[in-house]
């Protein structure tokens, strides 16, 4: 039986890999958008024009168009102004579901049974329907999300862009009971693609991974200029791994809380990794390990497996 899906995502380069993932590895119900590397318009823009290119039946719906503060964050240093910085999809034909993601999460959870929420942008539209649907927790199979980070950030030196970008919502989330998977930057910057990476996807001469191997010579141009190496951590994907293919991780329980007020650290996610019998009972669990080697080549092999003739 194939694990039901939902992915939240603000995509994305990576994002767009863990929906390919996704896809294939389990059967994905939907797709709902967040602001988050681009604004609204362009993450959902994207996600519509990724399903309608696999040719797929999923339907996408938009959600937080910005941060329960108000706030409205970007990556586009990163992922281009359009999000999917240095490729060219024709716009999608299907129009988007509906404009109410938290509405269509909250029906989702309560329609389909064993299913996870696999949350890989910020955290806004997660937390509005854990809030006006609190009994959520008792009907998921489980929440995996992309954020965080046990060490150093990648937005600032202390947060990760995804808790950055919403750090109220991501406090709601985190400490809501649901005992989340977290792929903190801890964990997904074990999982690097490179140049050997791309020229795989390449030479297959193939729709959709040439379309993978464009967003990763883009991504790989630009994690060039801001770090002067060609090659980017499969963030998102992470999520989605962790959640169809649990034998490749390694987690740890651990209690974590986010920081609202720091003038330096607004943003950070404090994990309680001491040993102490004092530490705060566990609210999470912690991916701390993953076998780079053999989920490389899981996705490899997954986006492969997408000729010009099959989408799913
Ligand atoms: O910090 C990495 C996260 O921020 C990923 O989800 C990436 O897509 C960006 O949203
Ligand atoms: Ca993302």
């Amino acid at each position: 039986m194939s694990l039901n899906i939902v992915i939240d995502c603000d995509p994305g380069h990576d994002d767009a890999v863990a929906i390919l993932l996704a896809n294939k590895l389990a059967n994905l119900k939907s797709i709902t958008t967040v602001a988050g590397n681009t604004d609204l318009a362009n993450t959902t823009k994207n996600a519509l024009a990724l399903v309608e290119f696999l040719g797929a039946d999923i339907p996408v719906h938009s959600g937080a168009d910005q941060a329960l503060a108000g706030a409205v964050r970007n990556a586009r240093h990163v992922h281009g102004k359009t999000g999917f910085g240095g490729t060219n999809l024709p716009a999608a034909k299907r129009p988007v579901a509906s404009e109410d993601a938290v509405n269509h999460i909250i029906e989702q959870v309560k329609a389909i049974d064993d299913l996870w929420l696999v949350a890989v942008g910020p955290l806004t539209n997660i937390a509005l329907a854990i809030e006006a649907y609190p009994a959520m927790a008792n009907r998921l199979a489980g929440l995996s999300i992309m954020g965080g980070s046990t060490g150093p950030g990648n937005a600032t030196p202390a947060a990760e862009f995804n808790i950055w970008a919403d750090p109220e919502a991501a406090r709601a989330v985190l400490t809501s009971g649901l005992n989340p998977i977290i792929c903190g930057l801890n964990l997904t910057q074990q999982f690097l693609s490179d140049d050997d990476f791309v020229e795989v996807l390449a030479t297959a001469d193939q729709p959709v991974p040439g379309f993978v191997a464009e967003l990763y010579r883009y991504m790989h141009d630009r994690m060039d200029a801001i770090i002067g190496e060609r090659r980017a951590a499969l963030h998102d994907p992470c999520a989605v791994l962790v959640v169809t293919h649990p034998h490749l991780f390694e987690l740890t329980d651990m209690y974590v809380d986010v920081e609202l007020t720091g003038e330096l650290s607004r943003g950070m996610t404090l994990f309680d990794q001491r040993r102490t019998l004092a530490r705060t009972p566990p609210n999470c669990r912690v991916a701390t390990k993953i076998d780079a080697d053999k989920s490389r080549s899981l996705v490899l092999t997954t986006l492969l497996d997408y000729s010009s003739s099959s989408s799913s």
